[in-house]
């Protein structure tokens, strides 16, 4: 059994089997996460992780499809969803309709994400009215980074509830298939699970969602500093160290390569 999980598949997990996501960016990273999860979120983190930009804002459309494509060569069980970047779906929703159209015609990705609750309700109806299956992102949007002047826990006060949840309402109803909810007080995770009708899969937001994703690179210890909310189940970082240790150690002494990785020819030369 081939068949690729869809955003219905998704959809459908809702008070089910907790739904299981990662992101990866490569095409071998794709094909560890894929064995194992659900969802595959090709996310804009990429331009912290993988470029040491010190936010997600200078993220491109062609970053995220150059990506994507990598992703889909690595996987064939999971959903994949790609990040739409900042610039690249608020001003319009025949904008965001292009530029996810483009995504998903050049890469063959499942899904799109873009982040935002009431505002992108709008938006997120377009798509989906013509064919693309969106997820949604609230609590803490990383893209607003320089409105909101930092990255903080959203809805620790109870005065700060009702825009959360109309955002998780609004989004939900406007047809998005599933809400990545980042970053927010467990009370109110667990009130706006209970609430909407789509799955809600968490990043900082408790284990009261009906799903988890974490950044692959955080979870396995490869970025120097990460969020509360990531546990480290790995620590590559000293296993990489060592091994480029060794590697130079021995290109040094003249050990490395060996007779093991050398061509011999095929009559003796002379
Ligand atoms: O960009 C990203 O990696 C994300 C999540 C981890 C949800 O948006
Ligand atoms: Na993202």
């Amino acid at each position: 059994e081939t068949r690729r999980l869809t955003a219905p598949d998704i959809r459908a997990r809702k008070n089910g089997e907790p739904i299981v996501s990662l992101t990866a960016y490569h095409t071998h990273t794709a094909r560890l996460v894929d064995a194992v999860c659900d969802v595959i979120l090709v996310g804009d983190s990429l331009g912290m992780v993988m470029h040491g930009l010190e936010s997600t804002v200078p993220v491109t459309l062609d970053m995220m499809i150059l990506q994507g494509l990598a992703v889909m060569r690595g996987s064939r069980h999971a959903l994949v969803a790609i990040d739409m970047p900042f610039g690249s779906y608020e001003a319009s929703r025949e904008d965001a309709f292009r530029n996810s159209a483009r995504v998903m015609k050049e890469t063959g990705c499942g899904a799109i994400k873009l982040e935002g609750g009431r505002r992108m309700a709008d938006t997120i109806r377009f798509l989906v009215e013509r064919g693309i299956p969106v997820m949604a992102h609230i609590g803490l949007t990383p893209q607003s980074i320089n409105v909101l002047g930092g990255f903080r826990a959203q809805g620790r006060e109870e005065a700060d509830w009702a825009a959360i949840e109309d955002d998780a309402r609004a989004v939900a109803e406007a047809g998005a298939f599933a809400m990545v909810i980042e970053a927010v007080a467990e009370p109110l995770a667990r009130k706006i699970t209970a609430e909407v009708a789509c799955p809600t899969i968490g990043i900082g937001a408790s284990a009261a969602c009906d799903g988890q994703v974490l950044v692959l690179e955080d979870m396995l210890g490869l970025t120097p500093r990460v969020p509360k909310f990531v546990k480290r189940y790995g620590d590559l970082g000293p296993g990489i160290a060592a091994a480029v240790e060794a590697y130079a150690r021995d290109v040094r002494s003249r050990t490395f390569p060996g007779p093991d990785n050398v061509y011999a020819m095929k009559k003796p030369a002379g």
